[in-house]
């Protein structure tokens, strides 16, 4: 949740890339937006809307300096408006701070700030923060010396960057919010995630917790919070600068849907032997679990379900958790292992479970798209989906490669019965995805069906969490009513309602039980008036019920579960297009949750 910036070294140019850096963050917040830039004084513009209306608000005004901070905001504390728009500034307008996180020591700190006479202006929590450094300042401390005090007296979370009159340096520091730095020669950079500075360079440093960066025309310079010099290691980022453009679509999720198949691909790549039918994932160690805990939220747990499902199916206990509920499960027993699952690597609810999990003994494993996130960093394995950059707020390739990476991931740690077909699927996936993408009628469908009151999605075994998630990705991007069932719970109450108005979605493929007990279900709704779409391979005769069919081509139910998920994100993308939502930017929801 929000982005921040700040760059040292642009000089004319500094202006521009912070704002362009803003609009490459975007992703993370959209409630308001501002930038800071100082020199002799301090510069700010900001306001309520997006990085647009940031850009029409700087074209009246003038911001001179040579160092600058900016924030792109998604509100925890106070409303979206002008007043509690980033940056924020103290009383003599000598400081401004952008920040990330929350400060949960806030109301004590602002009521002692108060009292000692400072003036506050918004209703965020952040605003402490200039005002410490303020009153460290009076008392003679020196710039880089105020901003460590300050930022000392912090409890929460936080990624913070700040800007001083008459410094020409952006300090800053982290604590459970994302920080990473970018170098290049004369300039240097930082920010919440590395798309804000790629197009400038491939070199990156990323900050760990209690860490606290000082750039300025020197360079960069890491070090604890009290001063003590930290060294880093440089790490170079692999994806290219245009992988985070548009490429043409009109939206980031329809390029991201799209681009699933050479998503897979690189998810597949040097990890699976058709011939051998094995998977090698050796560079993660011996891992032989006796069970495996999955912790995830929103798409990522569906994901999540799936994982925990196909463990199961090779004779290894699992379960999958919502993070946020995970404090309240069973301990994982014996030798565990606990499986963040996390497109970001930076969703708090997820990184606060997985150290609830070190904390109870377990090891620690964060399957990710991010290279270089908390989770990552944190976990004793990281196994990365290989996604690619995912911009729009609503998750699709990153889900995709997520159910594939899960497959390799179990079928690496187990000998299941069986790897040899799962495998052959999964190297046919990336094919037979372009194939839905050339030929689905989704959009038909969603013709059709646009006016609906609500839509309901339903799903046995490996379809349950992609019911689940076609309802998900419906809510999200166009905030209409969607739920997700597993096929058989439809009769014990959601079923009263099904009306003539509630389109239901039933993914159904084979022809064996659960196909055959899903078309029973689908019967149930169809006596009811209900229309029925039916995604499926055409084994079972539930076509016959259907009004509609999305069909697949014939393949593994595990592999079947990712085809028909791409079916539904065309049906939500293109319902969500036709009623005119803000795709790529759903209203109230950020791309990377890193708050509780
Ligand atoms: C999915 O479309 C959502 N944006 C959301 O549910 C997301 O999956 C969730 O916040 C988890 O994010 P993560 O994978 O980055 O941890």
């Amino acid at each position: 949740m929000c982005g921040i910036i700040g760059c040292v070294g642009r000089g004319d140019e500094t202006l521009d890339t912070l704002v362009h850096g803003l609009s490459k963050l975007e992703y993370r917040g959209y409630d308001s937006a501002g930038v800071a830039m100082a020199s002799g004084g301090v510069d700010l513009c900001k306001t309520a809307g997006k990085i647009e209306d940031l850009r029409d608000a700087l074209s009246s005004v003038s911001l001179s300096g040579s160092v600058g901070i900016g924030h792109t905001r998604w509100s925890t504390h106070g409303p979206p408006t002008n007043a509690n728009a980033h940056p924020h500034q103290d009383c003599t307008g000598d400081v401004a701070v952008v920040h990330n996180g929350i400060i949960e020591n806030y109301q004590s700190l602002r009521d002692e700030l108060v009292s000692a006479g400072h003036t506050f202006t918004s209703d965020t929590d952040t605003e402490v923060v200039p005002h410490l450094i303020e009153d460290e300042l009076a008392d003679g401390a020196a710039p880089e010396a105020a901003v460590r005090s300050a930022i000392s007296r912090l409890e929460g979370s936080y990624a913070i960057a700040t800007v001083i009159a008459g410094t020409e340096a952006v300090f800053a520091a982290r604590h459970d919010s994302p920080l990473v730095l970018g170098l290049t020669e004369g300039a240097t950079f930082l920010a919440s995630d590395v798309p804000a500075f790629r197009d400038f360079t491939d070199q990156v440093i990323y900050l760990d917790d209690g860490e606290f960066a000082r750039l300025d025309a020197d360079g960069w310079a890491v070090s604890t919070l009290d001063g003590s010099p930290v060294e880093k290691e440089v790490n170079v980022v692999e994806w290219d600068p245009e992988e985070t453009g548009k490429s043409g679509y009109d939206h980031y999720m329809l390029k991201e849907i799209h681009e699933q198949p050479r998503a897979l691909r690189q998810c597949l790549r040097g990890r699976v032997d058709e011939m051998a039918g094995t998977v090698d994932i050796e560079d993660l160690g011996d891992l032989s679990p006796t069970g495996v805990q999955f912790v995830a939220c929103g798409t990522s747990y569906h994901a999540a379900l799936y994982g925990a499902q196909l463990f199961r199916e090779a004779g290894i206990p699992a379960q999958a958790f919502l993070a946020s509920e995970y404090a309240t499960a069973v301990p994982p027993i014996g030798d565990a292992l606990v499986v963040g699952v996390t497109q970001s690597g930076e969703t708090a609810d997820t990184l606060s479970a997985l150290r609830e999990a070190r904390k109870r003994g377990a090891r620690t494993m964060a399957v990710t798209n991010v290279v270089g996130s908390t989770a990552a960093r944190e976990c004793d394995h990281a196994f990365y989906i290989r996604a690619g950059p995912e911009i729009g707020v609503a998750a699709s390739k990153t889900f995709s490669t997520q159910l594939a990476a899960l497959n390799l991931l179990m079928l690496g740690m187990t000998n299941e019965e069986g790897a040899r077909e799962v495998i052959a699927a999964l190297r046919e996936l990336p094919g037979n995805v372009q194939r839905i993408l050339d030929e689905s009628n989704a959009e038909a469908v969603a013709e059709t069906y646009r006016d609906a009151d609500s839509y309901f999605f339903i799903g046995r075994g490996y379809q349950f969490p992609v019911a689940l998630e076609g309802a998900l990705k419906m809510k999200e991007i166009t905030y209409k009513h969607a739920e997700g069932f597993a096929s058989g719970e439809l009769k014990h109450g959601p079923l009263a309602l099904v009306t003539e108005n509630t389109p239901v979605f039933a993914v159904v493929t084979g022809d064996g039980e659960q196909a055959r007990k899903t078309v029973g279900n689908v019967k149930e709704v169809e006596a009811r008036d209900a229309p029925v779409v039916a995604i499926t391979d055409g084994q079972s005769d539930v076509g016959r019920y259907a009004d509609h069919v999305l069909e697949l081509p014939e393949t593994h139910p595990r592999a079947a579960a990712v085809l028909a998920n791409t079916h539904l994100q065309l049906l939500s993308y293109h319902t969500a297009a036709l009623l005119g939502r803000n795709i790529d930017k759903p209203r109230n929801l950020a791309k990377s949750v890193t708050v509780e």
